[in-house]
């Protein structure tokens, strides 16, 4: 069985008590911290920097924490990931001058780096780099903001995507990243993805009036990978 993670985007979550919408998602059995990097420069919105993260690691955070860079220049802020405690270090090939150069930063910085594509960005960024790549994210809204709806011609992309990963014999996890919900996460893992990002699927699940809100939207995540699984198996 494919080796699923999901990873809640904090975008969505309740700023105000971070440290505990994080310990509280990943008590729920979520995989993998996505941490949505914007600079009101590169994408047309502001979130957190590497202090957030450093914050969360001193909170007891111990989950890989998945950064993504939405922000130009890239390189000046690799280190400082690095040091707050980064696990990946995702980015846009279109924000840096020089992408083998960041991505061999961030893997001398001890981090796994991957790149992002946009919905219209070509995957002939993968041609050069492909054996520096741990992940390969593929956005599948424009970034910049949660809660918009997943742009089906991801699917396609993300068979492409699989069959190059394959090719390469390389471990590379394929994550997407917008518009994931329960109702649509079968069909991104039946077209290749194995990690996914959900922003507004879980932190905007039932906010006010179910305690466990996190336990049952992530057991709806995972059922419906099983049954993508088991299907696949058949
Ligand atoms: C968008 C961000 C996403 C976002 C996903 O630019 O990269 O991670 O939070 O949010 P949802 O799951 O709500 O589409
Ligand atoms: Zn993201």
């Amino acid at each position: 069985m494919a080796d699923f993670q999901i990873a809640p985007s904090i975008l969505s979550a309740d700023f105000a008590r971070l440290g505990a919408e994080v310990d509280d998602v990943l008590a729920a059995g979520a995989d993998i911290v996505h941490f949505d990097v914007m600079d009101n420069h590169y994408v047309p919105n502001l979130t957190i920097g590497p202090l957030v993260c450093e914050a969360l690691r001193k909170h007891g955070v111990s989950a890989p924490i998945d950064v993504h860079l939405m922000v130009k220049p890239v390189d000046r802020i690799i280190p400082d990931f690095a040091a707050a405690g980064a696990s990946y270090i995702t980015f846009h090939p279109e924000a840096s001058e020089h992408i083998d150069r960041s991505l061999q930063l961030i893997r001398d910085s001890g981090c796994k780096a991957g790149l992002v594509f946009n919905p219209a960005t070509p995957l002939g960024y993968l041609d050069h780099v492909i054996d520096k790549l741990d992940m390969i994210l593929l956005m599948s809204v424009n970034p910049g903001f949660g809660g918009q709806s997943f742009i089906p011609a991801t699917l396609d992309k993300l068979r492409t995507v699989r069959r190059r990963i394959e090719q390469s014999g390389r471990e590379i996890r394929l994550e997407v990243d917008g518009g994931v919900k329960v109702d649509n996460i079968g069909e991104i893992a039946a077209a290749g993805a194995d990690t996914f990002v959900a922003g507004s699927a879980v932190f905007g699940a039932a906010r006010e009036t179910d305690p466990n809100r996190y336990d049952s939207v992530i057991a709806a995540l995972r059922e419906q990978l099983a049954g993508q699984a088991a299907g696949a198996g058949q």
